[in-house]
């Protein structure tokens, strides 16, 4: 079974952090997972949720701030005191930790709250510039984005999917799409199932437990995100 860090290492360091990131750079795994949203000033920035209370000592939304505002913010100390001062990432930094590697980079594009105008040519000229495409997945809740994404560039993509869906190999084909990233739960359904029979690849999210992960490698799923990829190691 595959696994990729899912917003990095983040049962030992807080998620979407460059500690994180860090953390999963050293292990043998398949890649790593992180989520992106863009800035007031257009830059594209490393974090879960739309706003920054749950992971910073601050408040709002992301699409609010300039990145040199998001900046002032602690992403450390709400995980521990030890993290403090840890700031959010942008997607360039997070890339140039995994530049010299071979992991691959799942890059989720957290759109499917917000507009963010150009987020998909944003992430892709970052991609560019470090020359890193054949190491990127892109995944969205926000089809439409993958859809974009896809006109942009010959870059491999997957639909994520929270809720089941009759057909999903199907859908994927139909968006010329490479992957479905699916919840552990939907994972396990027929649909899924059978699209894996046909030939889909599919990965599942959140999985932090070896026996869900063993009930997953058995309906073929390739590939597992998980908060401690050392549990499998
Ligand atoms: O990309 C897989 C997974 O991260 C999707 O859910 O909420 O953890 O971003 P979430
Ligand atoms: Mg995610």
């Amino acid at each position: 079974m595959k696994l990729f860090a899912h917003r990095g290492v983040s049962k030992h360091y807080p998620e979407n952090t460059l500690a994180s990131f860090r953390a999963a750079v050293k292990l043998p795994i398949e890649g790593v997972e992180l989520d992106v949203h863009m800035t007031s000033d257009g830059e594209v920035v490393v974090i879960h949720d739309e706003k920054i209370n749950r992971t910073s000592n601050g408040k709002g939304f992301v699409k609010d701030k300039t990145l040199a505002e998001l900046r002032t913010y602690d992403f450390g100390s709400w995980f521990h005191k030890k993290f403090r001062g840890e700031k959010i990432p942008t997607l360039r930094e997070v890339l140039e930790i995994f530049k010299h590697t071979n992991h691959l980079i799942n890059i989720e594009l957290k759109s499917d709250v917000f507009v963010y105008a150009g987020l998909e040519e944003a992430v892709l000229r970052e991609v560019t510039a470090m020359g890193m495409q054949p190491r990127i997945i892109i995944s969205s809740f926000d089809h439409a984005a993958i859809v974009r994404m896809k006109k942009l560039a010959p870059i491999a993509c997957a639909v994520l999917f929270s809720n089941i869906i009759l057909q999903p190999n199907e859908y994927r084909k139909a968006l010329g799409i490479e992957a479905l990233h699916v919840s552990k739960y939907v994972a396990k359904r027929k649909p899924i199932r059978e699209a894996i029979e046909q030939g889909a690849v599919v990965r599942a999210y959140t999985v932090n437990n070896k026996e869900e992960a063993q009930q997953l490698a058995n309906v073929g799923v390739e590939a597992i995100f998980t908060d401690d990829p050392e549990l499998f190691l």
